[in-house]
């Protein structure tokens, strides 16, 4: 079976962990490379906890290299509160062994979409400041990316202290805006699909546990993000970011619009937010796919998958 290339650019990050469970287990997906950014935690942060992840994931072979430290032109800002202080409170994770790649995230990813024969698809699911950066000083590149398929923003409601803004947008709206406006075929997974694709607090996450050391892993991730949740009384815990690399492996679990899909840059209290052309009133052509929902049994019935190939493959330990 022909691979789809990847480069997953992301902030770990519970969910961001779990997007890396699946991306690193599918037969439809080639990694290429994981890219660190700032958002849930510092650039610090985030980079060790992808680290620790692969290595507990058993694929040291998968090149890490670390993103910039802060949003292109604001100040940056964390989500401990739902993350906690490393980023990834918790599970107990292994020391990464494999080094850190000498160039910086724009610098890796450049590289490898130069190298590829095939167009690559990048994933990001954090704050888009590499992704933006890449766009601007690497144009010559942008044919070579065939999609950006993304978690983050909302058409319909957000989900931040700015009401109408999701975080990763939040974080940093100008990379954001240089992404929606690149002209690069986009996938959005918002808060609309991805509030709702969540791996509940019962049965759900037993069967995770009880499915082997990547599966317990998960679990443990969602016992510590899914407490905010739950004490909101939310069903499950949502794993925003594992949306992202399933609409790449099944995407017939999702439904989408093709829309025009704006940041807003300006306003008082819809700064950051996604605002989505729905009855295509603005004449402006569609630049993104839009997930608007999710069957939750059949994604989590992926993830449960991917966490039992682990124990076939019999990964490190
Ligand atoms: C997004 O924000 C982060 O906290 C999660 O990792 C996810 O990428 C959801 O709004
Ligand atoms: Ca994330």
């Amino acid at each position: 079976m022909k691979k789809i290339p990847v480069i997953m650019d992301c902030d770990p990050g519970h969910d961001d962990a779990i997007a890396l469970v699946l991306a690193l287990s599918s037969e439809k997906l080639k990694v290429l490379g994981v890219t660190s950014c700032s958002g849930n935690q510092t650039i610090e942060k985030t980079t060790y906890n992808a680290r620790r992840i692969l290595e507990l994931l058993g694929k040291r072979e998968v090149p890490v290299a670390r993103g910039r430290s802060c949003p292109l032109l604001n100040d940056g800002r964390t989500a401990a509160g739902a993350h906690g202080e490393t980023g990834l409170d918790g599970p107990v994770l292994p020391e990464p062994v494999a080094p850190l790649r000498e160039e910086t995230a724009v610098e890796f990813m450049a590289k490898l979409l130069e190298e590829s024969e095939e167009k690559v698809t990048l994933v990001p699911t954090g704050p888009l400041t590499n992704i933006g950066t890449l766009i601007l000083s690497y144009p010559h590149l942008l044919p070579k990316i065939e999609r950006i398929c993304m978690m983050g923003g909302s058409v319909v409601s957000g989900c931040s202290d700015k009401g109408a803004s999701e975080f990763n947008i939040l974080v940093d709206a100008y990379a954001a805006d240089i992404v929606f406006t690149s002209g690069i075929p986009i996938t959005m997974m918002g808060l609309d699909v991805t509030n709702f694709s969540t791996i509940g607090y019962g049965e759900e996450k037993e069967a995770f546990r009880n499915s082997g050391h990547v599966g317990k892993f998960v679990a443990e991730l969602v016992d510590f993000f899914g407490r905010l949740f739950q004490m909101i009384g939310w069903p499950g815990a949502p794993i925003h970011d594992a949306c992202a690399v399933a609409w790449l492996i099944k995407p017939e679990i999702f439904e989408s619009r093709d829309l025009h899909v704006e940041i807003d840059l300006n306003g008082e209290n819809t700064y950051a937010s996604t605002v989505a052309d729905f009855h295509g009133l603005s004449g402006k052509a569609p630049n993104a796919t839009v997930c608007l929902k999710s069957d939750q049994k059949q994604f989590v019935e992926l993830l449960l998958d991917a966490c039992k190939s682990y124990e076939r493959e019999g990964a490190v330990r």
